[in-house]
């Protein structure tokens, strides 16, 4: 996965056997030792490592739940109550994984960010960006039939209202929502399936995230700049430089998200949850996990008809429109100028898109009536005009600001501002 010449030299003899059969540890050396990154990456971008150790957490403890865990509607549900009491370490287990989800989402959501604040997706890293909308995606479908595996109220009924959906679409509609339940309603084949899938799906995340990695080796990553590489003097060897940092980063993530396992497990849950699934009580509110509120939200501001359009698929079509529009953002920011840093107007709009996204995340939360239709629908809006109008009309027209040579300019700059004995100087300059 590395790119360019490799540096590796075999030393010992167990390397040299392995060098001339299996290069292993020499794609290993060329991509996380000697691997040339930017030396003035900062802690947004420690974000794609922890990404990859909580994928790896789902995995573990994913694997070990299912020695444990019995997908029959009948069970199921007991079956979860039986790992939380008398499973060894099963309430661990089961915390883990349950707010390993969250955490993972969080950490998904920063890395998405961070790509928009520093044009991470413009040329030539648009394949690295789909890949990564690809991710996402799976890690969507991932979540939402995980969620459904407990047979809690809320599992059931949410599994009942989004598969529903689907019959929105004309023709195919109730087809497509037939095989997703393997019959006519959210029974036993849905929960098999669900879970058949729910265990195959993190496997093909996987898949991805080795093209993710290879794409973005092929590349290099960019950096706060938007600058890319010149010279050496530019890069730093990512191994001690990068591992440290990410190491870091990585532990103080884990130690936030230990803070839930230990203190709040419940907290990011649903009470619901913990009510078998009953078919023929229906909670006041459904609610789906706060990852997927924004999309949400946008899928209840629709209310109205647009032509031969009903509500219902008008809904259906702007929430599935408000992730497919990410697919396209490389070639809908026109702008020459790849970090927001040295964008004043594409940042202003970037911290409001960022909070609209939040606002949007509360909205999903709340009942669908009154004035929360209202800010739905005006809130709706301006998601989409942020990537169908501000990001392809600022390119044009915004007067970006200085931009420096090099990284290495760039650093010394900064450093030549900051360090105490220059502030004073700098500052009589
Ligand atoms: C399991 C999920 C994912 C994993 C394990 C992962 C892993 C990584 C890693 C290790 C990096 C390099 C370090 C860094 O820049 O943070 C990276 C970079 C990147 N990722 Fe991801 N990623 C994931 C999901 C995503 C998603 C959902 C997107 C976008 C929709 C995305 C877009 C990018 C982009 C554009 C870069 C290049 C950043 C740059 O150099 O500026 N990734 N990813």
């Amino acid at each position: 996965m590395s790119s360019g010449h490799s540096t590796y030299t075999p030393k010992t003899g167990i390397e040299r056997w392995f060098d001339a059969r299996m290069p292993l540890p020499r794609l290993v050396h060329d991509s996380f030792v000697s691997y040339p990154v930017p030396r003035n990456l900062n802690y947004a971008y420690t974000f794609g490592g922890i990404l990859a150790i909580m994928l790896v957490a789902q995995i573990i403890t994913g694997v070990v739940l299912a020695m444990h865990y019995a997908a029959s509607t009948g069970v199921a549900f007991n079956s979860v109550e039986k790992i939380m009491r008398d499973v060894n370490s099963g309430w661990l287990l089961r915390y883990m994984h349950s707010n390993g989800a969250s955490f993972f989402f969080i950490a998904v959501y920063i890395h998405i960010f961070r790509g928009l604040y520093y044009g991470s997706y413009k040329a030539p890293r648009e394949l690295l960006w789909i890949l990564g909308c690809i991710i996402y995606l799976l890690m969507m479908a991932t979540a939402f039939m995980g969620y459904v595996l407990p047979w809690g109220q809320m599992s059931f009924w949410g599994a009942t209202v989004i598969t529903g959906f689907f019959t929105a679409i004309p023709l195919v509609g109730e087809w497509i929502q037939q095989l997703l339940l393997g019959g006519f309603a959210v029974d036993n084949p849905t929960l098999n399936r669900f879970f058949s899938l729910h265990y195959l799906l993190p496997f093909m995340i996987a898949g991805v995230v080795v093209l993710h990695i290879w794409a973005l080796h092929v590349t290099g990553q960019t950096n706060p700049t938007g600058i890319e590489i010149k010279a050496k003097t530019d890069t730093l060897p990512f191994t001690p430089y990068a591992t440290i940092k990410d190491a870091f980063g990585m532990i103080v993530f884990l130690a936030v998200f230990a803070y839930f396992i230990f203190y709040i497990p419940n907290y990011l849950g649903h009470p619901d949850n913990y009510i078998e699934a009953n078919s023929l009580k229906t909670p006041a509110h459904i609610v789906p996990e706060w990852y997927f509120l924004p999309f949400y939200a946008i899928l209840r501001a629709v209310t109205f008809n647009i032509g031969p359009i009903d509500s219902k698929l008008g809904g259906v079509l702007a929430m599935f429109g408000a992730i497919a529009v990410l697919f396209f953002v490389p070639w809908l920011d026109t702008s020459k100028v790849r970090s927001a840093v040295y964008r004043p107007l594409y940042k202003f709009f970037f911290w409001l898109f960022a909070f609209n996204a939040l606002f949007l995340g509360w909205l999903g939360s709340r009942p669908a009536e009154g004035v929360y239709v209202v800010l739905s629908q005006a809130s709706s809006l301006f998601y989409f005009a942020f990537f169908l109008i501000i990001m392809p009309v600022l390119g044009l027209i915004e007067t970006p600001k200085r931009i420096p040579n090099s990284i290495t300019e760039a650093v010394l700059e900064k450093n030549r501002r900051t360090t105490p004995e220059n502030v004073e100087r700098v500052g009589a300059e």
